[in-house]
């Protein structure tokens, strides 16, 4: 905690309040300071000044948008944005790229070092036999219109799915059972196991449901003796053919693509979990609510929003112009720049070669050419350089998926899937930490009105009522309504 300065150690930040000439030690751990300790320097209130700034009660510490905010201690992931470095566990991304496997990077995530043998076949069982979902969830998903957008689909479905496992529930099981491990309850650690084998063996399988419900195809049982991916592409692709094997290279790069999808610390979604998680929901609630955060277009949206603008380009031909329009702040270049890379995103390599290896059994794809132009031109164009703006991993990853026959709006499914390792490793994690958990809870500079005394409807003064269009509701158009309903009268019939 912040205290008025006695003896200044070397390892800490002297803080002078120039309002009320105090001055504040505050000690440095790893490299940060605390927020709270900022909360112990207050001073009077100025005359005249408004109660809501709360002068007297604390300094705040005003971070928008989390840009240099730690939220949590951990020992999952690291990457240093500068030098373009992302790590594991501590094993560069590059390494287990090459030699490790979607699921033992999962276990790597999930426990903290990398699986012997047995390790690893008792964990592969369980997440493929997790995968496996109850008959009546067929139901679920034909309630969705034929046109439901996948992610809109698989968000429910995360949801849909806490609804069969009672046991993961605070308000049945009880309302701290996440945590209980930290004061020695064993079986509360194998509750929290099961259902992250759960989550990750039925992740492919509510996907590969929400991708059928699309082509109008019916459900398959999950295979037996297929891979992570491999079961994934057949879930999605099996039409009763019999001793159907999906194409190795293609569950191959899938495996890469969701090994470098796998995790990447807080990002908005991975904050999201632990946010919501925070209030000890149980973690199905959780995993949807990262789902609906991942598919904004500013994070895992942007691999369908890449193809989108790679069409809407056309051609190489194309791209001076929309370099331009970039630069006037017509359009954005979508799969380019990130909160914290300030080079090249070091995934965005892997992905490009990986696309060469699936293009080997696929044909190139067409709009790879107008990718590379585009490409080449930012790399060298001062708008981009100056701002540090550099491919991130989604520039390319969408051309692969393309190029594997996925339709666009089934992108975002495909970084949601891998990403539930990550979510579910963080959400272990901090459920694990000692001293348990706290709520994640922000605060505000709440600069809104001061106090006013309610005015009836009939006395306002149209002073009082504001034209502000952003303050008051817009008029909207009523699709629904036909002409005919319009002159009709009907008892309860609006007179406005
Ligand atoms: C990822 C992203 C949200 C990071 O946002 P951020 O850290 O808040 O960065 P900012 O929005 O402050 O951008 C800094 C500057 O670069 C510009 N910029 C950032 N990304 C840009 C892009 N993709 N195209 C054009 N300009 C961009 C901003 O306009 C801003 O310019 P200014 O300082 O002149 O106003 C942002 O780069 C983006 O929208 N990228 C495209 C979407 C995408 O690919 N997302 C996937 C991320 S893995």
């Amino acid at each position: 905690m912040g205290r008025p300065l006695e003896t200044s150690s070397s390892e800490s930040l002297t803080v002078r309040d120039n309002r009320t000439g105090k001055t504040y030690n505050i000690p440095i751990v790893d490299n940060s300071v605390s927020a709270t300790a900022f909360k112990a320097i207050s001073a009077p209130a100025k005359p005249n000044e408004r109660e809501e700034s709360g002068t007297e009660k604390g300094l705040r510490v005003a971070d928008k948008g989390f840009l240099n905010t730690a939220v949590i201690q951990s020992e999952i992931t690291y990457i240093d944005g500068e030098a373009g470095v992302l790590r594991y566990r501590g094993y560069p991304i590059e390494q287990l790229a090459l030699h490790s496997s979607f699921l033992e990077t999962a276990y790597l995530l999930i426990y903290g070092s990398l699986p012997t043998k047995d390790q690893f076949r008792v964990f592969e069982t369980e997440v493929l036999h997790h995968s496996i979902i109850h008959a009546d969830a067929e139901e679920f998903f034909r309630s969705f219109r034929y046109d439901a957008h996948p992610m809109a689909i698989l968000t429910s479905a995360f949801a849909y799915l806490g609804s069969y496992y009672s046991e993961a529930n605070p308000s049945l099981q009880g309302r701290q059972w996440q945590t209980l491990f930290t004061k020695g309850d064993k079986a509360s650690l194998a509750n929290m196991d099961k259902q992250i084998f759960r989550l990750i063996g039925k992740a492919t399988t509510l996907a590969a449901m929400a991708y059928r419900i699309r082509q109008g195809r019916d459900f398959v049982i999950p295979p037996t003796g297929l891979s992570y991916t491999g079961s994934f592409l057949y879930q999605m692709d099996h039409l009763g053919e019999e001793n159907y094997v999906p194409n190795p290279v293609l569950c191959k790069a899938l495996d890469v693509l969701f090994l470098l999808h796998a995790d990447h610390e807080l990002n908005a979604s991975c904050t999201t979990v632990l946010q919501t998680g925070s209030s000890l929901v149980d973690p199905y609630s959780a995993i949807a609510a990262g789902c609906a955060s991942l598919y904004g277009p500013l994070h895992g949206g942007a691999n369908e929003a890449v193809i989108r603008m790679l069409i809407s380009i056309g051609s190489p031909a194309n791209v001076p112009a929309f370099i331009e329009a970039v630069k006037r702040r017509e359009k954005v270049l979508s799969g380019f720049g990130h909160r914290v890379y300030k080079t090249t995103d070091p995934r965005s390599y892997i992905i490009r070669k990986t696309a060469d290896e699936v293009f080997k059994v696929t044909g190139r794809d067409e709009l790879l050419e107008t990718a590379m132009a585009l490409h080449d031109a930012a790399m060298k164009d001062e708008y981009f350089t100056k701002r540090r703006l550099y491919p991130n991993v989604d520039f390319w990853s969408g051309l692969i998926y393309r190029a594997m026959g996925f339709p666009m709006d089934f992108f975002p499914v495909l970084f949601a899937v891998p990403r539930v390792v990550g979510w579910l490793a963080h959400w272990r994690q901090m459920m694990l930490q000692e001293g348990g958990v706290k709520i994640w809870r922000p605060r505000q500079i709440y600069v809104g009105a001061g106090k006013r005394d309610y005015v009836p409807m009939a006395e306002r003064e149209s002073s009082l009522v504001n034209s502000d269009p952003k303050k008051t509701p817009s008029t909207v158009p009523h699709s629904g309504m036909t002409k005919r309903t319009m002159l009709a009268s009907y008892r309860g019939k609006s007179k406005l």
